[in-house]
């Protein structure tokens, strides 16, 4: 049963990104690596529920569909802003929840399930939880924050290790040298940085390791840990042995934190 449920959402979801591609049948760049994302965030659920955690058959289906929805909006944000910047367009984790409902993508199913997806949908983008979220919706708001933030750093590590220079994969941010103190010192202080302090590309980056910190499930630290993502963002960025101690610490705590729940 819930295999179908999925599958019905999982062709609503497609038959509403076939309704941006051209009349050649072709998503442009930024549309087409955010279809890709969301698959990659899909199998990264896929890869953190498979490693234990104990989940039902309900909390799985629920995890999938934030994962197949959580950037269901990105494709009219490119269409209508040309940018995935949400500071100049919209919020786009509260577009994504909109649209669930506005284009009745889990009218099928239980309101349990929907509202569940709809919240965490809504919160997979914010700074952290929010305090007020249904303590029933923390689990799934986890995971798809978790999914998303493993997809994004692998999707980070391809792009610029193929050298592809699409602006809005790098938040139309300048490739400028170096980076400034203020963005690392916030990083080694174990603390997120906003989206609208990056200067430039270098501190995109770098903003990067603050993520080690906001993953949530041991499961999560252990796909980081074993793919070395933060090695591989480390080697795109400059010569500095203060970045040669941040990673030292942060695969520190990806293995102490590789082995719980
Ligand atoms: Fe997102």
């Amino acid at each position: 049963m819930y295999e179908n449920i999925f599958l019905r959402a999982f062709q609503a979801f497609h038959a509403y990104v076939d309704t941006f591609r051209d009349a050649s049948g072709k998503l442009e760049y930024a549309m087409q690596a955010k279809l890709g994302h969301t698959e990659e965030v899909c199998r990264i659920t896929d890869l953190i529920m498979a490693d234990g955690g104990g989940f039902r058959d309900e909390d799985r289906l629920t995890f999938r569909l934030c994962a197949l929805f959580h950037d269901v909006s990105r494709f009219e944000q490119i269409l209508r802003f040309h940018t995935f910047l949400d500071a100049a367009s919209f919020d786009h984790g509260n577009r994504s929840a909109e649209l669930i409902v506005e284009k009745h993508f889990l009218d099928d199913v239980s309101e349990k399930i929907r509202s569940c997806v709809i919240n965490a949908v809504r919160v997979h983008n914010k700074f952290a939880i929010p305090a007020d979220l249904p303590p029933a919706h923390i689990p799934a708001a986890k995971m798809v924050r978790d999914a998303d933030k493993l997809a994004i750093l692998r999707l980070v590590i391809r792009f610029f290790q193929g050298h592809e220079n699409d602006p809005s994969i790098r938040l139309d941010l300048p490739d400028t040298p170096s980076f400034s103190d203020s963005v690392l010192e916030t990083v080694k202080a174990r603390q997120c940085v906003r989206y609208t302090d990056l200067k430039n590309v270098n501190e995109f980056k770098l903003a990067l390791f603050a993520w080690v910190n906001d993953l949530n499930y041991g499961a999560s630290f252990a796909l980081a840990s074993r793919e070395d993502l933060f090695g591989q963002v480390r080697a795109l960025l400059p010569e500095d042995p203060r970045l040669d101690e941040l990673l030292r610490e942060t695969r520190s705590t990806l293995s102490a934190r590789s082995s719980a729940p």
